[in-house]
């Protein structure tokens, strides 16, 4: 018996997720359900599934659901699915401050329900190579550069407003945040510099992080660059050795000096796959079978929120600021 899957958000990353869970023999999409009826019932016709008319009728039909609405509603709607007895994929990010956090999280790990956050560039082809080598022990980490534009805040039409997004951390940077925490474990502390351009919110910013293993790692990110590539990219350095990321398109590394230099180049894969969407669905489908735990947890989606909230805390105070001490919301 397939699972039976709706889909809460039929936007852009919403059809994304169907279009891949569609194809995936374990699953059938039972609904969209979408606050604007119109884009739910044409996004369903699209992929060949229900229109719920309220949350209540897509849960009927389903049992899981995937959370793919603005920001600002993720906790108030992950909460919902686990109250229907349903398995959650919620997409990032976690929450937007550390009490919802802390909230979602408790309610989560109550719960037997499956919950899966979607921090798909954990899957992403160059950053599996990455974390890879960290593993295989083929890099030792010392010394991290990191970079993550966007072009715009243009697109999808709310991404501008604060208000929705949490914060411009909150939208696209929170991958670099689950990312640095992914290969290079916990935050000992954070030191910010930033300054608003546009919109009136904080949106270039110079972050300091020093991990608890002592590795010290820069991070810009400016939210108006023009899609110019690489607006993604790691650069990780071992003794004698680089590891560093194009977009998520290619990774070129040399370990050593006076020696050849290895690129993996991803660039023909579609887009669903070099961005880890399509290894993070299956996964989450695995979880439903019970084959493998779900791969990102609401414990590490806590831990992101924590390091964002202390980013913004030291770019108010102009202090460092250490992990594991905040209260307040930004
Ligand atoms: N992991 C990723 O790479 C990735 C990529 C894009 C977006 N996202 C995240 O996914 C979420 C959605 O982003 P998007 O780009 O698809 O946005 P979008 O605007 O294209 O789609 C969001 C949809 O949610 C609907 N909606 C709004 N409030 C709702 C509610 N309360 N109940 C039901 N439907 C509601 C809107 O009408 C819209 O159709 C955001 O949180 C975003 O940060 C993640």
């Amino acid at each position: 018996m397939a699972f039976k899957i709706g889909i809460i958000g039929a936007g852009g990353i919403g059809s994304i997720h169907a279009a891949i869970l569609a194809k995936d023999p374990r699953v059938t999409l039972s609904a969209f359900f979408d606050t604007d009826a119109a884009r739910a019932q044409a996004t369903a016709l699209r992929f060949g599934c229900k229109a719920a008319r309220t949350l209540e009728e897509l849960f009927k039909e389903s049992d899981a659901a995937f959370v793919c609405t603005p920001n600002t509603t993720h906790e108030e709607i992950a909460t919902q699915v686990l109250e229907a007895g349903k398995h959650v994929f919620s997409e990032k990010p976690f929450a937007l401050n550390l009490e919802s956090a802390t909230r979602l999280r408790d309610r989560v790990n109550r719960s037997k329900l499956v919950f899966q956050l979607g921090h798909n560039r954990r899957f992403a082809p160059v950053y599996k190579v990455l974390r890879g080598a960290i593993d295989k022990n083929e890099l030792l980490p010392l010394s991290v550069h990191a970079k993550m534009n966007r072009g715009e805040l243009v697109n999808p039409p709310w991404v501008w407003n604060a208000k929705l997004t949490g914060g411009f951390l909150y939208e696209t940077p929170v991958h670099m945040f689950d990312l640095m925490t992914f290969f290079f474990g916990k935050v000992a502390w954070v030191e910010v510099a930033a300054r608003a351009h546009e919109h009136h919110e904080l949106d270039d910013f110079s972050i300091l992080l020093s991990f608890q293993s002592g590795l010290q790692a820069t991070m810009k990110t400016f939210a108006h660059a023009s899609w110019q590539f690489p607006f993604e990219r790691f650069e990780v350095y071992g003794k004698h050795a680089t590891y560093e990321t194009f977009e998520m398109e290619r990774i070129s590394f040399t370990n050593g000096l006076e020696t050849r230099t290895t690129t993996y180049d991803f660039s023909l894969a579609s887009m669903h796959e070099k961005w880890g969407y399509v290894e993070e669905d299956r996964l989450f489908v695995d979880a439903l079978e019970g084959k493998s735990p779900a791969p990102v947890t609401a414990d590490d989606g806590y831990n992101v929120v924590e390091l964002i909230e202390a980013c913004y805390r030291s770019a108010r105070e102009e202090a460092r600021v250490p992990l594991g001490t905040l209260v307040t919301k930004h």
